[in-house]
C-alpha cells in the first residue's frame, strides 16, 4: 500500500533497543517514510575528520526492511561544540557588533570560508555514504533557513561579500552611489570598499541600502543552500532535493531558494507561528499554504506537520480532539502531495521538551497516535489518487519579497503590515470559500512566471515598488479582459527603494485606473469613514485622497477634510476593468467589495452559504474534481444538500452532515 505520511524521527535521542518498538508502531500507523538527522552533526562527526554514521546507517536500514523510506537533513544547522571552540568566527555577529554563542542552533555564520570547508566535507561523506541508498529517496538541506538567525550576520566575512555582491551588481561605484542616493547625509562612497554593512546606527538608516542588504541576505542563503546541493548531486541521481520552508517567514526569497529544489515543503504549525499573528486563524493559515504552492507553482510537501500543543517555554492550547488530523488534511486540500508530521516522540531534554510529538515523553501511543493512525488508514488510498492535482481558482493575488521588505522598512502606519493586508484581501474570498491562489510576479521568468490568463480576478495590495514591466503585463492583463485591484500605496517607489517622480501617484498605471492621487493621509491613532455603494464602514491605516480623471466613484469618505472625496474607484480599460481601493477596509466592507468583485468578474461561488466555520478547498484532478469539506466548528453542521447533490461520496461518515472539528470528501466527474 502506497501512503503518504511520515515522520520527523530522531532515534539518536533514545536507547538502541527502542528502535524497533518505533518501527513496528510506524509501520501500525501506516508511516511510510521518516525525515532524519538533521540536527546531528555531532554525532556524525564526534571530533574533527572522524566520521561515524553507524547509528544512521542502522536505523535507515531497519527502516527500509520494515518499507519505510528515509530522508535526509544535512546537519548544518547545529555546527558542535568542537567545531566552534577551533573557529570561533563562525559565529554569527548581530546588528549591534556583539557575538552570538553556543548552546541553541543555527549559530553560525553561512559566508565563513573555514565553516563551508567542514561542511563540504562532512556532506561529501554524507552523500557517499547515502547518495545511492534505495531506502534514501531525498534530503533536505539544513533546516528552516531564516530560523534561529535572530538577526542577520554582521561579521567581517559578511560585510566582505557585501561589497563583492554591489560590486557585481552596480559595476562601477557611482551607479550605486546613484542608487542608494548616497547624497543625502554624505554618504558618498569612494570604492565598494568603503561600504559599510547596515547595521546598528543612531539615527535612522538609508532604506536604499537596508533594501539592498535584505536581497544580499537572502541571495546569500540561496548561495549556501546551493553549495550543499551541487555536493549532495555528485553522489546521488535519483534522489530528491528539498527544503522545509516556514511560510511567511521573510528572511529568505523562497521563489529565489526553490529554483534549486526538485519541490518545496513547509513546516504548518496552526497552534504555534512564525508571524505576529494569531494561531489556529483558519484564513491565515490557508493563505500560507496557498503561498507554499505559488514559490514552485506547483504541490509541496509538508515536512513538519503539527502533532501535538507546542512550545518551547510558554504552551499553545492542546489541540482538540480531531484536530490534528483537520490540520493534515487542510494542508492536503490546500496542495500538500505528502505530510510528514514533527515530531514522533516528545522529547524529554533540551529545547523542545514542550513541542510535543505523536508519541507523548513516556513513547506509549495515546490520544494522539490513535487519531492520526485512523486518518492515515482512512486516507492512504485518496491520498494516492489525488497527487498531483492542484486548485481551479479564478482569483489570484501576488505576493512579492521586495514590497514585503520595502514596507518593513517605512512602514507608513506602525501597525501596516503587507502580510496582514493581503491577509484582509484573501479572507474576504476565504469568507464566501472562493479560492485565492497566491502567485509570484516573475512574469518574465520562464521557470516561475504564473499563468495569468487562468485568471479573471487579481489582486495585487500595496504594489509599493514598482517596475515597468509588471505595470506592463498589468496594463495587458486590463486591456485583454482582465479584472485588476490594486490599493493605496501603488506605484510610490523605484527598484532602488528610492520614491519615483516620474509619474503622478498612483504610478504607471494612473491611465488604466482612471485616477490619480495628489493628497494622502496617513491614519494615526484614528479611522474613517467609508461609504461603499449603499454600505458604510470605516477605513484604516491610510488614505488616498482619490482624483477621479475618467473613473467612476465607487466608494467615499465619509468624515475629515477630505469627506466626499472619492476612496474606490473603477475604470473600464480595453476589455477589462481596473479598481482602486485607496484605504484599508474594514471587514464588513471588505466583504461587499469581495461579493461586488465576483459579481464583476462573472465568478461562481457556489459554496457562500454554508455555515461560517466550514472551508470548502477543491482539488483539481485530470478525470475528477475533489472537494474537501472541512468543519473548523466544535460542533455538528449540516452541509446543504444541493450543494453536493451531483457530487460522489469519497471519505465520508454521513452524507450531508460534518461532525465536529471533521472532514468530508466528496468528488465530480469533470
Ligand atoms: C521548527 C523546526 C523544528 C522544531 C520545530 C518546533 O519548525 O524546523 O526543528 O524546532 O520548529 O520548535
Ligand atoms: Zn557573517
Amino acid at each position: 500500500m502506497n501512503t503518504h505520511f511520515g515522520v520527523d524521527y530522531y532515534p539518536e535521542h533514545w536507547d538502541k533497543d527502542r528502535l524497533e518498538v518505533d518501527i513496528k508502531l510506524m509501520s501500525d500507523m501506516g508511516i511510510s517514510m521518516v525525515r532524519l538527522g538533521e540536527f546531528s552533526w555531532h554525532k556524525m562527526e564526534p571530533e574533527e575528520g572522524k566520521y561515524d554514521f553507524s547509528w544512521l546507517r542502522e536505523a535507515v536500514d531497519k527502516l527500509g526492511e520494515a518499507g519505510i523510506k528515509s530522508i535526509l537533513g544535512t546537519p548544518t544547522a547545529a555546527p558542535p561544540a568542537w567545531l566552534m571552540n577551533k573557529h570561533p568566527d563562525i559565529f554569527p555577529i548581530n546588528d549591534k557588533g556583539m557575538q552570538t554563542t553556543f548552546n541553541g542552533r543555527h549559530h553560525d555564520c553561512q559566508s565563513n570560508k573555514i565553516y563551508r570547508s567542514y561542511i563540504e566535507k562532512l556532506v561529501t561523506k554524507m552523500a557517499q555514504e547515502f547518495g545511492q541508498d534505495e531506502n534514501v529517496i531525498g534530503w533536505q538541506i539544513d533546516n528552516e533557513f531564516g530560523n534561529s538567525h535572530g538577526d542577520l550576520c554582521f561579521c567581517d566575512s559578511c560585510r566582505d561579500r557585501f561589497r563583492e555582491y554591489l560590486k557585481d551588481k552596480y559595476k562601477d561605484v557611482n551607479a550605486l552611489n546613484k542608487a542608494w542616493g548616497t547624497h543625502f547625509w554624505s554618504q558618498e562612497y569612494n570604492s565598494f570598499e568603503e561600504v559599510f554593512l547596515p547595521g546598528y546606527t543612531v539615527a535612522g538608516r538609508n532604506p536604499a541600502t537596508v533594501l539592498d542588504h535584505r536581497r544580499f541576505c537572502s541571495d546569500l542563503i540561496v548561495e549556501f543552500q546551493k553549495f550543499q546541493i551541487d555536493i549532495i548531486k555528485k553522489y546521488s541521481n535519483n534522489q530528491f532535493i528539498t527544503h522545509n520552508y516556514m511560510g511567511f517567514s521573510p528572511k529568505v526569497n523562497y521563489f529565489e531558494l526553490g529554483r534549486d529544489l526538485d519541490f518545496v515543503t513547509h513546516d504548518q504549525y496552526p497552534g504555534g507561528f512564525y508571524l505576529a499573528m494569531p494561531s489556529d486563524d483558519e484564513a491565515f493559515l490557508s493563505e500560507t499554504l496557498e503561498l507554499i504552492r505559488a514559490f514552485k507553482n506547483k504541490n509541496f510537501w509538508i515536512m513538519e506537520q503539527q502533532a501535538g500543543p507546542t512550545g518551547w517555554e510558554i504552551l499553545g492550547r492542546t489541540p482538540a480532539p480531531g484536530k490534528l488530523a483537520l490540520w493534515a488534511l487542510k494542508s492536503v486540500a490546500h496542495g500538500a502531495d505528502n505530510v510528514i508530521f514533527f515530531r514522533w516522540r516528545t522529547c524529554t531534554v533540551g529545547t523542545e521538551q514542550y513541542w510535543h510529538g505523536i508519541l507523548p515523553h513516556n513513547g506509549k501511543p495515546g490520544r494522539r497516535y490513535y487519531e492520526l493512525s485512523g486518518m492515515i488508514h482512512k486516507y492512504a488510498n485518496l491520498m494516492e489518487e489525488i497527487q498531483g492535482s492542484g486548485s481551479n481558482a479564478k482569483i489570484a493575488m501576488v505576493y512579492n519579497y521586495d514590497q514585503v521588505h520595502a514596507l518593513d522598512i517605512q512602514p507608513h502606519h506602525p501597525e501596516l503590515s503587507y502580510v496582514n493586508v493581503l491577509t484582509d484581501y484573501y479572507k474576504a474570498f476565504y469568507n464566501v470559500n472562493v479560492a485565492v491562489d497566491m502567485i509570484g510576479d516573475y512574469y518574465d521568468d520562464e521557470a516561475l512566471a504564473p499563468d495569468l490568463s487562468k485568471y479573471k480576478l487579481l489582486i495585487v495590495p500595496l504594489q509599493y515598488i514598482e517596475t515597468e514591466e509588471k505595470a506592463r503585463i498589468y496594463r495587458e492583463y486590463v486591456e485583454k479582459g482582465g479584472h485588476l485591484v490594486l490599493t493605496y500605496r501603488n506605484g510610490v517607489k523605484d527598484i532602488n527603494n528610492n520614491c519615483q517622480s516620474e509619474f503622478e501617484l498612483p504610478g504607471r498605471l494612473c491611465d488604466v485606473l482612471g485616477i490619480e492621487v495628489k493628497d494622502y493621509d496617513c491614519l494615526r491613532d484614528t479611522s474613517v469613514k467609508v461609504e461603499l455603494n449603499l454600505f458604510s464602514g470605516n477605513g484604516s491605516l491610510w488614505s488616498d485622497i482619490v482624483t477621479p480623471t475618467t473613473a467612476t466613484v465607487i466608494g467615499k469618505y465619509a468624515s475629515e477634510y477630505y469627506k466626499g472625496e472619492a476612496c474606490m474607484t473603477e475604470h473600464s480599460y480595453g476589455r477589462g476593468k481596473a479598481y482602486y481601493v485607496g484605504t484599508q477596509l474594514d471587514e464588513n466592507l471588505f466583504d461587499k467589495f469581495a461579493k461586488y468583485l465576483l459579481t464583476e468578474a462573472k465568478i461562481k461561488a457556489p459554496f457562500a452559504g454554508i455555515e461560517k466555520g466550514v472551508e470548502v478547498v477543491v482539488r483539481s484532478g485530470e478525470k475528477k474534481d475533489f472537494y474537501f469539506f472541512l468543519n473548523h466548528n466544535d460542533r455538528k453542521v449540516n452541509i446543504p444538500l444541493d450543494m453536493i447533490l451531483d457530487m460522489n461520496e469519497e471519505i465520508i461518515e454521513n452524507r450531508g452532515v460534518l461532525n465536529p472539528f471533521e472532514v468530508a470528501v466528496y468528488s465530480k466527474e469533470k
